[in-house]
C-alpha cells in the first residue's frame, strides 16, 4: 500500500526508508521520464523556500508530470490561517477553503508551513500544519512544518550512504550554531531522529539554554534504542568532536526562552564563536564531513574555508533532495517499491 502521508521519517520502518533510498538511487541512475505522465503535484508554500520549491518542480518534470505553486505573496486574495477569526482584515480567503481547493487540482499536494515560534507546545504539536493536514484527503507531503522536515532527512540519509558513513557506529555530531535570529526546531529535530534511526552514535552539541525539547530527545532515544544507536548531549566541543565522522550544523531557538525574542537574543549574545571553523576538526576523523540543510549564513554559521573546502557536502545534500522526493512521488503516485 503506497504511503498517503509523508510526514515524519520516524513513521516509516527502516525497511521502508531503505526501499525509498534504493528507488531514489535507481531513478538517479535510470531516469523514468514517463513514470508520472499526466500527474499533477500541488505545492502550497505558506513559508519561503529555494531548494524545496525548485527540487519538487524539477522532480515532477523529470518523472513526466507537472506541478503548480501557490504562496501568500503571489497575486492571490490573502490567506488567513487562524481558526475562528472574524475576517475583517486584509486576507479574503481562509485556508479551510483554500487548502482543499488547491488539493483538488492535484493528484498529490505538498505543504510547507514553518513554526509560528510563539508557543513551544503548539509547535511541538505542529498545530498549524496539522490543521491544514486535516483538510486534505489526497496524498500529502510535508515540505517542512514546525517540527518535521522528512524530505530533508531522507535526502541526508542518502548523502550519508553515498559518503560511506557507517549505519551503525558512525559518529554523528548535531551542533547548534550561532545565528542572529531564533530559528525553528524542525531541521534539528528531524536530523536527530534520522541519525538515530540510522543507528549512529549521535552527540547533540549545544550551549546551555539551547537543549532540544525533552519530547524530541525522548523520541530520538527510543529510535536509537531500536536501531542500536545512541544519543547524548553536551556543551563540550572538543569532547563532542573527538572521532566525529560528520558534523551537521544548524542554529535553533532557545527552548528555555521559546517565543521570548528578547530572552533568546540575550542568551545567544556572545556565542558568535559557535561558527564552524577548521579548528573544530582537530580531534575529528581526518575525513570528517560538514553537513547543513541550507540556506546557510557564511561567516556566521560556518567559515568560508569549511563551506568551500573538501569537508563540505552541502551541494550533494541539496541535489539529493530532488532524488529523494522523486522516490516519494514515484512511490505515492506510481506505486514505486517502498
Ligand atoms: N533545506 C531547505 O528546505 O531549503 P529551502 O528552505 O530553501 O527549501
Amino acid at each position: 500500500m503506497p504511503l498517503q502521508d509523508f510526514h515524519d521519517l520516524a513513521d516509516l520502518s527502516t525497511e521502508q526508508v531503505n526501499a525509498l533510498l534504493a528507488l531514489a538511487s535507481r531513478l538517479q541512475q535510470h531516469p523514468e521520464p514517463r513514470a508520472l505522465d499526466g500527474k499533477v503535484l500541488a505545492l502550497l508554500f505558506m513559508s519561503p523556500s529555494l531548494r524545496t520549491l525548485a527540487s519538487f518542480q524539477a522532480a515532477m518534470t523529470r518523472l513526466g508530470g507537472g506541478a503548480f505553486v501557490i504562496s501568500p505573496d503571489m497575486s492571490i486574495h490573502g490567506l488567513e490561517s487562524r481558526p475562528g477569526i472574524v475576517m475583517d482584515g486584509m486576507a479574503a480567503e481562509h485556508i479551510r477553503e483554500a487548502v482543499p481547493v488547491i488539493a483538488s487540482y492535484g493528484d498529490a499536494i505538498g505543504i510547507r508551513a514553518f513554526a509560528e515560534r510563539r508557543n513551544l507546545d503548539d509547535d511541538l504539536a505542529d498545530r498549524e500544519y496539522n490543521e491544514m493536514r486535516g483538510l486534505v484527503s489526497a496524498p500529502l507531503i510535508n515540505m517542512e512544518s514546525a517540527i518535521q522536515h522528512p524530505c530533508q532527512s531522507l535526502a541526508d540519509w542518502k548523502t550519508l550512504n553515498e559518503l560511506g558513513v557507517p549505519q551503525n557506529g558512525g559518529k554523528f555530531v548535531l551542533s547548534w550554531a550561532y545565528h542572529p535570529r531564533a530559528l525553528p526546531l524542525a531541521v534539528p529535530a528531524a536530523t536527530l531522529k534520522m541519525a538515530a534511526m540510522r543507528g549512529m552514535d549521535v552527540t547533540v552539541l549545544r550551549p546551555e539554554g539551547f537543549e532540544l525539547p525533552a519530547a524530541i530527545m525522548q523520541q530520538a532515544g527510543s529510535l536509537a534504542e531500536a536501531s542500536g544507536g545512541s544519543i547524548r548531549e553536551t556543551d563540550d566541543r572538543a569532547e563532542a568532536m573527538t572521532g566525529a565522522q560528520v558534523i551537521y550544523a544548524k542554529s535553533w531557538s532557545s527552548t528555555a526562552h521559546y517565543g521570548d525574542k528578547l530572552g533568546d537574543e540575550k542568551l545567544r549574545r556572545g556565542k558568535e564563536d559557535w561558527c564552524v571553523t577548521e579548528d573544530w576538526f582537530g580531534k575529528a576523523a581526518e575525513d570528517c564531513r560538514f553537513m547543513h540543510c541550507l540556506p546557510v549564513r557564511r561567516g556566521v554559521v560556518v567559515a568560508d574555508h569549511v563551506l568551500d573546502g573538501p569537508r563540505s557536502v552541502v551541494i550533494q545534500e541539496a541535489q539529493n533532495r530532488m532524488y529523494a522526493q522523486m522516490a516519494v512521488l514515484h512511490h505515492m503516485l506510481a506505486g514505486g517499491a517502498a
